[in-house]
């Protein structure tokens, strides 16, 4: 018999493939295209990491490691994060590593969601929250930030998405698309109200260490949270790792025993060339690290300013390595914007409505490329909406 699609589950059918894929393989297929579509470092992981691997496979290590990953490694990870961010995790039991930040999203949300659990959203946010909640049987629940408050979650914003069903909320800060960060006090009402209604908070800290002008405040370092906080962590962004697949979770020991056990049967483990890569980057990169990161901070500025100049006004981006800037005068949505911005002036940036509710009104752009390359995308992207956006919007525009 002939498979159809009606082998396929519901939820899959209806679920749409990745909105930033889209153009990234556009980007991909023409030479001439500057990408600031897709959320990846332009720089080569750091020297020493690549070396340690490359002389870890010649001595043969090639097999699985732990399930809970190479205990040399949980170590560093629980040393990283209480000096960077006051986070105290016990590496034998309370460290997972993950393939990727991703696996760890998606095995907690397997772990916690039973059917008809809320997981609320804020949005614009991350595109694959809500796919993996419906994934696991849950209802995603958007919460739309807004611009007005930089796009912080704010308590008053939370309290009207909580029902009886609401079983977590995933926050993301610093944030992939908005580039919004929180601080103690920003965070001080969230958590009170995940504690009044025993909510737990899925913490994805994928860019704690891209925050330009303030430190990362983790709601899992302030009183209470711990026990009701997963924070996920990873490799690719900060450490420019993305290819290497490795991550961690870290939470209280109850919860993360249950992630350990999903993950045995799924993943067994993250690859050992990635676990050797990150264990030397948290001993001897952190110096490229903060190279990287000083490169994103003169861009960001950059270009941030770039844009407003453009007439795409842009608050600047205080985490991560995405500005968001507004299309609202252009009168283009933003699907038509950036359709035919990649087209026409050959620059990739992703729709805002692919974030969710919120989105629609902006562009995401990742600075994660040359300052070479994000003037020459400036230019383009100026002359383009002078010769396509009417006099009338460009008035506004400006
Ligand atoms: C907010 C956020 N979380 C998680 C990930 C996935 O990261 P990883 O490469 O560690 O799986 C990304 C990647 O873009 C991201 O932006």
């Amino acid at each position: 018999m002939k498979p159809t699609n009606s082998f396929l589950t519901s939820t899959v059918q209806v679920m749409p493939p990745s909105g930033i894929r889209q153009f990234f393989n556009a980007a991909e297929a023409d030479d001439e295209v500057i990408s600031l579509g897709v959320g990846e470092p332009d720089f080569v992981t750091p020297q020493c990491a690549i070396d340690a691997c490359t002389r870890a496979l010649e001595h043969g290590r090639t097999m699985y490691t732990p399930n809970e990953g190479l205990m040399e490694l949980r170590e560093e990870i629980a040393g990283y994060l209480h000096t960077g961010f006051q986070l105290k995790y016990e590496p034998s039991k309370e460290i997972l590593v993950t393939v990727g930040g991703s696996e760890g999203i998606d095995i907690t949300l397997r772990a916690l969601i039973s059917p008809g659990d809320e997981i609320i959203i804020p949005v614009p946010g991350y595109v694959a929250y809500a796919p993996l909640v419906q994934l696991n049987g849950g209802v995603a629940v958007e919460l739309e930030l807004s611009a007005e408050h930089d796009f912080k979650l704010t308590a008053d914003a939370l309290q009207k998405a909580i029902t009886p069903r609401t079983k977590a909320i995933v926050v993301n800060f610093p944030s992939n698309p908005t580039g919004a960060v929180m601080t103690e006090e920003d965070w001080l009402p969230i958590a009170s109200l995940a504690a009044a209604h025993n909510l737990v908070v899925i913490s994805d800290e994928i860019y704690a260490e891209l925050t330009f002008g303030s430190t990362h405040t983790s709601i899992a370092s302030l009183p209470g949270m711990r026990e009701r906080t997963i924070v996920i962590g990873g490799f690719s962004k900060a450490f420019a790792m993305t290819g290497w697949r490795v991550g961690y979770l870290c939470g209280d020991a109850a919860l993360v025993s249950a992630m350990i056990k999903i993950h045995q049967y799924t993943a067994l483990c993250a690859p050992i060339m990635g676990q050797v890569a990150a264990i030397e980057c948290l001993r001897n990169g952190l110096k490229d690290r903060d190279a990287m990161k000083q490169a994103y901070d003169e861009r960001r500025i950059m270009f941030a300013q770039g844009l407003s100049d453009i007439g795409l006004s842009c608050r600047t981006p205080r985490g991560a390595f995405y500005a968001f800037p507004s299309i609202a005068a252009t009168g283009l949505g933003s699907q038509e914007f950036a359709e035919r911005l990649l087209r026409e002036a050959k620059v990739a940036v992703v729709p805002g409505h692919v974030f969710g509710a919120g989105g629609e009104n902006f562009i995401r752009c990742s600075y994660a490329a040359s300052s070479v390359q994000l003037s020459e995308a400036l230019s383009r992207m100026e002359h383009w909406l002078q010769t396509n956006t009417s006099a009338h919007q460009r008035q506004r525009a400006l």
